[in-house]
C-alpha cells in the first residue's frame, strides 16, 4: 500500500503543477500542531520567493483545485500560507480496511532479496558474554529483523574474537596447569583426543587467571605471544587446542544467545579472515596503497574534505603481526566473494569508530568494495548504573549477561506474582517473556548511540514507556477480543472498520496509518529507537480510546464489530513491531 503522506501529497502535487508551480513544493507533512490540523504542507512560503508571490495567494490558489476532494474533511489556507488539512474519516477508514487486507498489514517489501551483511554480537571466544556485548546483541538482531521484513537478504554474522593474543594466553595457563597433555610434547606425533581438556566451567578460569598474568608477568606474555603466533602458522598441536576451545566456548555462546532470542546465519570469526591476508597484504602494496612506515605497513586514509587529518591504517605490525583492521580486511574480502552484499552494517561500541572508518576506506580505496556501497557503522554507547557509571555487579566486577538476565527475570517475577492471578509456573515462563521484552526494549528505545541508564525498577514497570507496558496493551487487547468472542449476539454481517466516531478513534487510526512509513523510515535509517517510539505513541492511543469506548457493552452491533476489527489491527501492528524489535508477547500477564 501507498504511504498516507504520500497519497495526499500526490494530491497536493497535482494541484500546485495544475496552478503552474513546480510539484516539488508540495510536500506533505504530519502536522506539528494536532490541534489545528493532522497533515500540512508548507510549500507555499518556498514556492513564494520562487515565483515572486505572496504565499497566501499561492495557498489559496491550490487550494481551491483541492476544495471537495473526498480525501479530506477540511482544508484550508491560513496565514502566511500554510496548508492545514484533515483526512475525511470515511478515506482513514478504508485505508484500515486496506490494511487489514493486505499481507504485512499494507507495508510494501522494498527488499527484493537482496543480500545485506549484518556483523554483529562479536563475542571473544572463552569469555563468557557479558553486558559489553548485550547491546550489540540487541541492536543487531532487531535491525536484521528489520531488513529481513523487508524482504532483504539479512546475513547476520556473529564475528567471533577467535584468534588473538587470548587464544595463546589460554595455551600457556593450559600448559602451566597440565604440562603432562599430550599438546606439549613436542616428540608426540599421534592423533590428538576428541575430548576437550577442560571444561567450559575451567575455561572460563583460564582466561582471565591468564590476562591477569600477562600483565604482571613479562615472560608469560611472551610466551603467550609466541603460542599466538605458532598458532597462526598452523602449529597442529595448538591448532588442535584452539578447536577445543571453539568447540567448548561455543556450545555455552549458542546458549547464551539462544536465551536472548538472538540467532545468526554465519558463525564466522576472525580466524576465518587469516587464508585472505597473506593475499591481501601483497595485493595493497601492488595497488601501491600500502607502505612502510616505522616498520608497519600502512595505508592512507584521509581524505580531501576530511576536517581533520585520519590516522593510517595500519595492515601490519613491525613484527609482522596482523591486526584487527587486517583481519576486518580480509572478512570483507571472503563476504564479497561469498555473497557480494548491497549494504554492510555492523554494530559495535562506539570508540571502534574509527577503526571502521579506516577499514571501510581502505576496502573502497583498493576497490575490494564497489564505491555506492555503503558501509555503515552503527557505534553505541555505554549501558551505565543508575550511578552515571559503566555498569558493574554489586561488588564491582564484570556483570555476565546471563546474571542480568537473571536479575531481571526474579523482578518481573516478583512483580507479576503481586497480583498473583495465574499459577507459579505460568508466572516463571512470563517473566522470561515479559524479562527480555523489558531488557530489549530497555535498550532499543534510545538512539543506539546514547549512553544510557539501565534501571530494572524502570525497565520492568507495566508503565510508562517500558516494554511491559507495550505488552500490556497487546495483551489487554487479547482479553477484549476473548470477551467478544464469549458474547451471544454478534454481529453476523462481514465486518469492515467504520468511520471513527470519536477523536480518540480518529487518533488512534491516524496512528494505526503511519505503519508502513515508520517500518520503512526506521529501516532506512537502522533505528529502532523510531519502531519503540511508534509503537509507545499507538499504545497510548489505543489505551486512551479503549478508556473513553465502551466496546463490550455497545449494542449497535455492527459498529461493535467495527471496533473488534480496529482493535485487532493494533494487536496486528504491535505483534508485528514487537517480532522485529526481537521480542514477543505472552497470553495473559
Ligand atoms: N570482538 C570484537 C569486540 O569484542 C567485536 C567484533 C566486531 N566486528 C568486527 N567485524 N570487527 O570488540
Amino acid at each position: 500500500m501507498k504511504k498516507i503522506l504520500e497519497l495526499i501529497a500526490a494530491k497536493m502535487e497535482a494541484a500546485f503543477a495544475e496552478c503552474g508551480y513546480d510539484k516539488s513544493y508540495a510536500k506533505v507533512v504530519l502536522s506539528n500542531r494536532p490541534d489545528l490540523c493532522e497533515y500540512q504542507c508548507n510549500g507555499a512560503m518556498a514556492a513564494a520567493k520562487a515565483y515572486k508571490k505572496k504565499p497566501i495567494d499561492i495557498a489559496n490558489e491550490a487550494l481551491e483545485k483541492l476544495t471537495g476532494d473526498v480525501m479530506f474533511s477540511e482544508i484550508n489556507a491560513v496565514m502566511p500560507g500554510f496548508i492545514n488539512i484533515r483526512l475525511n474519516p470515511q478515506y482513514l477508514a478504508d485505508y484500515m480496511n486496506g490494511m487489514q487486507k493486505e499481507e504485512k498489514l499494507g507495508l510494501e517489501e522494498s527488499g527484493h532479496g537482496e543480500t545485506i551483511i549484518v556483523d554483529y554480537g562479536g563475542a571473544n571466544v572463552a569469555k563468557p558474554l557479558h553486558v559489553g556485548h548485550l547491546r550489540s546483541a540487541v541492536i543487531g538482531e532487531s535491525i536484521k529483523r528489520m531488513g529481513a521484513f523487508l524482504g532483504y537478504n539479512m546475513i547476520g554474522d556473529v564475528h567471533l574474537g577467535d584468534w588473538g593474543l587470548q587464544m595463546g594466553l589460554i595455551i600457556e595457563e593450559l600448559r602451566d596447569r597440565k604440562p603432562e597433555l599430550v599438546y606439549f610434547d613436542e616428540s608426540y606425533t599421534g592423533a590428538y583426543p576428541e575430548e576437550p581438556p577442560f571444561t567450559i566451567g575451567e575455561l572460563e578460569d583460564i582466561y582471565p587467571t591468564a590476562s591477569g598474568k600477562s600483565k604482571e608477568d613479562e615472560a608469560f606474555k611472551e610466551r603467550a605471544q609466541t603460542a599466538t603466533f605458532r598458532l597462526q602458522k598452523g602449529y597442529a598441536p595448538y591448532a588442535a587446542i584452539w578447536s577445543h576451545i571453539m568447540k567448548v566456548s561455543l556450545a555455552d555462546l549458542k546458549k547464551n544467545y539462544d536465551n536472548l532470542d538472538v540467532h545468526f546465519e554465519l558463525w564466522k570469526g576472525e580466524s576465518d579472515a587469516e587464508k585472505y591476508i597473506p593475499w591481501l597484504i601483497q595485493d595493497l602494496q601492488d595497488k601501491g596503497l600500502a607502505y612502510e612506515s616505522q616498520g608497519a605497513l600502512v595505508v592512507d586514509v584521509t581524505e580531501p574534505t576530511d576536517s581533520k587529518e585520519l590516522p593510517p591504517c595500519i595492515v601490519r605490525k613491525s613484527d609482522g603481526a596482523a591486526l584487527y583492521a587486517t583481519s576486518d580486511l580480509g572478512t570483507i574480502i571472503e563476504r564479497e566473494k561469498d555473497f557480494s552484499p548491497v549494504k554492510y552494517i555492523y554494530i559495535t561500541d562506539k570508540r571502534q569508530e574509527l577503526h571502521f572508518k579506516q577499514v571501510f576506506r581502505v576496502a573502497k580505496k583498493a576497490g575490494y568494495v564497489k564505491e555506492a556501497t555503503p558501509m555503515i557503522h552503527i557505534g553505541f554507547g555505554t549501558m551505565n548504573g543508575k550511578d552515571g557509571k559503566p555498569f558493574k555487579t554489586r561488588d564491582g566486577g564484570v556483570m555476565r549477561l546471563e546474571h542480568l538476565i537473571a536479575d531481571i527475570d526474579e523482578a518481573v517475577y516478583a512483580r507479576i506474582m503481586e497480583n498473583r492471578t495465574v499459577s507459579e509456573e505460568e508466572a516463571k515462563e512470563t517473566a522470561k517473556t515479559v524479562g527480555l521484552a523489558a531488557l530489549k526494549y530497555g535498550d532499543l528505545s534510545n538512539q543506539a548511540a546514547k549512553d544510557y541508564v539501565f534501571d530494572i525498577d524502570r525497565f520492568i514497570s507495566f508503565e510508562g514507556n517500558t516494554g511491559p507496558y507495550i505488552l500490556y496493551t497487546i495483551v489487554r487487547i487479547k482479553s477484549i477480543l476473548a470477551k467478544y468472542e464469549q458474547l451471544d449476539a454478534k454481529y453476523t454481517g462481514t465486518p469492515v472498520i467504520l468511520p471513527a466516531v470519536s477523536d480518540a478513534e480518529k487518533a488512534l487510526m491516524l496512528e494505526l496509518s503511519k505503519y508502513n512509513d515508520v517500518m520503512e523510515s526506521s529501516f532506512a535509517e537502522t533505528a529502532p529507537h523510531k519502531i519503540c517510539q511508534y509503537i509507545y505513541d499507538l499504545s497510548n492511543a489505543f489505551n486512551s480510546f479503549y478508556h473513553d469506548t465502551r466496546i463490550i457493552a455497545e449494542e449497535d452491533q455492527a459498529r461493535q464489530a467495527s471496533w473488534i476489527s480496529l482493535i485487532t489491527l493494533v494487536k496486528d501492528v504491535l505483534a508485528s513491531c514487537i517480532q522485529v524489535l526481537g521480542f514477543e508477547a505472552p497470553e495473559r500477564m
